[in-house]
């Protein structure tokens, strides 16, 4: 009999999305809340007591007024810059020449690869995030670095190998014909492997050939159950170089479009500065838009316009985008995306942070029936949140009126401090 485990607490779950339905009826805070685990997955949520004893054989892990949510899923990352977050003073294209493309150079080295990306999940996880779409490095090694290194953790995880081959330095290219290659082998090495996805990953237009796009378009097409990341107009810059490398294409947009790389599974990461046309189009296609407000902010990218781009309905996830990001920690990540909201006009409620890292995410991910929320059947990735985790913190939540009031100071001001426990596939991590 797979044993079974009753997490006790208050607990939070979304029955829909609260950025389109009231937060009173989509969000779920019950403050006397269990939940049981059995074999990885979410057996039952309800009430404490009724839990209890309806599930009395259950190894009880009592949290007491922590707050247990689910785990939170981090839409674009780069693990290879986990040794240059925080590098000073570039914009975009500076950004990548000066700290990142020569860290990336390492990631031939098998042994380094692994390193960082052990180091990476170590980091993430003590976060409270348990899954990541991450971006590795041209190198295959980094590519099976970070899967093995998740697959031993037993944690659902998206990774690709990044393709590029013009404008990156020497050693950090490969051609159309070797990134097709390269990326077909490691997709049929690791998708659908245990908790494997693998994404095709085009690092943006400007570093990749039309031929490369092209090649990344057909590898698609061969396998559409694959998801697609890449970059979407994070700067104006960077649009105005895409312009001169691809004159005849309508937008930026269309550099990926016109090579069968945008549609449903596509994950744009940044998305700041849209024309009307790449917003309806890729509305229609229902893409993925992720937001990354610690990059926006820290590399001056821009104002992701959350609330229109939600009105008009698209699907939106929520990233650190680590190392462009200055965080490994999705509460950050929330209390950026309401600064940024705040600066466009718009508060985004305590539950609207909350799906966006959660649910929202793995709406983006289209993996929002196995991961980012508590209910029967999905998979027990759960991460637990002490309130009152500093004494800033504390004293601020012992002002509470409403559940909503006391987790936002977490949100604002919390850390991997705040992170209790997190749950890997109803394992502790
Ligand atoms: N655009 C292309 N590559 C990158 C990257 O590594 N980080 C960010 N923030 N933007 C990019
Ligand atoms: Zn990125």
């Amino acid at each position: 009999m797979t044993s079974s485990v009753l997490l006790l607490g208050q607990t939070l779950s979304f029955t829909a999305n609260p950025m389109h339905t009231s937060v009173d009826d989509a969000a779920h805070w019950q403050t006397h809340g269990a939940v049981l685990i059995e074999g990885g997955i979410i057996a039952a949520v309800g009430e404490r007591d009724a839990m209890r004893a309806r599930y009395p054989m259950a190894k009880t892990v009592d949290y007491g007024d922590h707050l247990i949510t689910a785990g939170f899923v981090d839409a674009h990352a780069h693990y290879p810059q986990t040794a240059i977050i925080a590098s000073w003073g570039k914009r975009l294209i500076d950004w990548l020449s000066t700290y990142t493309f020569p860290e990336e150079m390492r990631f031939g080295d098998k042994t380094f690869a692994t390193d960082i990306a052990q180091r990476y999940l170590d980091l993430t996880r003590a976060n409270g995030t348990t899954t990541v779409a991450t971006f590795c490095t041209i190198h295959p090694e980094s590519v099976d670095a970070i899967f093995e290194a998740a697959e031993q953790r037993g944690q659902r995880i998206v990774a690709g190998k990044t393709c590029m081959d013009r404008n990156a330095p020497d050693g950090l290219r490969d051609t159309a014909q070797s990134g097709y290659d390269d990326s077909k082998a490691l997709l049929q090495k690791w998708h659908g492997r245990e908790r494997a996805s693998y994404a095709i990953t085009p690092r943006f237009s400007p570093t990749s050939t039309p031929e490369q796009l092209e090649a990344m378009g057909t590898l698609w097409a061969e396998h559409p159950d694959c998801l697609m990341q890449t970059h979407l107009s994070e700067q104006v810059d960077e649009i105005e170089w895409v312009k001169n490398l691809f004159p005849d294409a309508r937008d930026y947009l269309d550099t990926y479009e016109r090579f069968g790389l945008v549609g449903p599974g596509a994950l744009m990461g940044h998305a700041i500065h849209l024309t009307p046309r790449e917003r309806a189009r890729m509305k229609d296609l229902d893409v993925s838009l992720v937001h990354c407000p610690t990059s926006n902010t820290f590399i001056g990218s821009g104002l992701f316009d959350m609330q229109g781009l939600t009105a008009e309905g698209h699907r939106i996830g929520l990233a650190t985008d680590t190392g462009g990001g200055s965080s490994f920690s999705m509460l950050r990540t929330m209390a950026a995306a309401y600064e940024i909201g705040q600066l466009r006009g718009t508060a985004l409620h305590p539950a609207q942070l909350y799906w966006l890292a959660t649910q929202g995410s793995a709406q983006a991910l289209r993996m929002e029936d196995k991961i980012g929320n508590i209910a029967v059947g999905m998979e027990a990735d759960l991460t637990v949140l002490d309130l009152s985790s500093t004494p800033a913190i504390a004293q601020r939540s012992a002002r509470a009126n409403t559940p909503w009031e006391a987790l936002f100071p977490t949100i604002m001001m919390g850390d991997d401090r705040a992170i209790k426990d997190v749950w890997i596939n109803g394992k502790k991590g």
